[in-house]
């Protein structure tokens, strides 16, 4: 607990309308009543999704019944904000990512003391009374409905459904590889919580963000633990998502105009590539293996680089007559490669596909989780890594080039 601080509830209500904006409110609780209604006990309030768009519900609690109503956001924020140390002295905000505990004296002075909370396998609820539904990424979130992945119910738009499954999906693995690189608090050694959360503000950059989709997903998921930034060559895109991203409230997600090659990512944790084109990717990594990030993520697509250079060996030569084949083998030797350069790069490499190919056929991710000092040292994998490029006829790739490897 902070010592008493005369801007608390302000502080406390700026939580509030951010979390009611962006989709993190889990629940809030007005306890401690002073009201003139004796039999009034606590006030509850939760999202709820409604045929009239996202509202908050609340639950008045009395001494022997409960009554609710649903509201509005604005109307409800403006509610709350007029029984909040008034009517209601204490105060407890649940978000995706935090705790907050309000205490309001009859002096008017409050102390806030707010605790951030490590993402765990619990999902926000989407709200709705007939249907709940659990999700990482709530569907009421209003920044899903200003990017036109919702309609103004909360509700998936029908041509944007693979795309709200995509945003689903991609947040419960980045969660998963966060924990799995020990990113995430609840991951970290020390078993003091408090300590261990309050420190870690993660860098996390998306380099080719495009609208932000799974830039905003992250800066949900992770709220006050994260810094995130979303790189974009195009800026029309990214006036856009930073026009968004202060109006929803988010205090620590920004977008910046620049090239993948040309953007300099000095201490960043994590860095994203997702569908970046062709040997886009491979500058991201570059930049990424630079930074010392811990967690490499990306999804290629698009990769020419090698085409010209592939050499068919005699016996697949009948095979590749085949356009199609020669596309795939290009992608399957252009990205093996790749996970090859990582783990000499002292990169734990792992290969899967990230979305099923009916939402979209580029679904190969690539992720790495720094292990170790660059395996400069090892011979035998970089003669491993030499005797594939041979086979294929491959003379130079990017990423090899970045990091100063000879193929040859
Ligand atoms: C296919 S979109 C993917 C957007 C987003 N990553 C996603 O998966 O939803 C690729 C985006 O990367 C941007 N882009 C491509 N090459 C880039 C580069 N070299 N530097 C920065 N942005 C780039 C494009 O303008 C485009 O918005």
């Amino acid at each position: 607990m902070t010592p008493t601080d005369p801007t608390a509830r302000d502080r406390f209500l700026a939580l509030l309308g951010a979390a009611v904006s962006n989709g993190a409110l889990e629940k809030l609780t007005l306890g401690k009543h002073r009201g003139t209604d004796a039999t009034l006990r606590n006030l509850f309030v939760r999202p709820v999704a409604l045929k009239a768009g996202p509202q908050l519900c609340f639950v008045w609690r009395h001494a022997t019944r409960d009554i609710t109503k649903n509201l509005p956001p604005a109307e409800a924020l403006a509610q709350i904000e007029s029984l909040l140390g008034s009517t209601f002295l204490d105060a407890h905000l649940f978000t995706s990512s935090q705790i907050a505990q309000l205490e309001c004296a009859l002096d008017g002075s409050s102390r806030l003391a707010v605790k951030t909370v490590a993402a765990g396998p619990r999902a926000v609820a989407s709200g709705g009374h007939d249907r709940m539904k659990s999700h990482l990424i709530p569907a009421t979130s209003s920044w899903l409905r200003a990017l036109g992945v919702t309609n103004d119910r909360g509700q998936p738009r029908a041509e944007m459904a693979a795309k709200f499954r995509q945003i689903q999906k991609f947040t419960e693995l980045l969660r998963d590889l966060l924990d799995e690189a020990k990113l995430l608090a609840s991951s970290a050694p020390s078993s003091d919580e408090s300590e261990r959360v309050e420190d870690r503000s993660l860098r996390i950059v998306d380099m080719g963000c495009g609208k932000g989709y799974l830039t905003f997903a992250l800066a949900t998921l992770l709220g006050a633990r994260a810094d995130v930034l979303g790189v974009e060559v195009r800026p029309e895109l990214v006036a856009f998502c930073n026009d968004l991203a202060r109006s929803q409230g988010f205090a620590q997600l920004r977008f910046a105009a620049g090239s993948i090659a040309d953007t300099p990512l000095e201490g960043a944790d994590v860095v994203i590539a997702l569908h970046a084109c062709d040997t886009a990717t491979d500058d991201a990594l570059a930049r990424g293996l630079a930074a010392g990030a811990s967690l490499l993520v990306v999804a290629p697509c698009c990769q020419k680089e090698l085409r010209p250079q592939l050499a068919a060996p005699p016996v697949l030569a009948d095979a590749l007559r085949h356009g199609i084949f020669q596309e795939r083998q290009a992608e399957f030797v252009t990205d093996a490669l790749r996970a090859q350069l990582l783990e000499w790069a002292g990169y734990r490499t792992k290969v899967f596909e990230f979305i099923s190919t009916e939402h979209t056929p580029k679904n190969l991710m690539l992720a790495a989780i720094k292990a170790g000092p660059r395996g400069a040292a090892d011979d035998a994998l970089a003669g491993r890594i030499r005797d594939f490029a041979r086979f294929y006829g491959i003379r130079t790739q990017r990423l090899a080039t970045h990091l100063a490897f000879p193929l040859l």
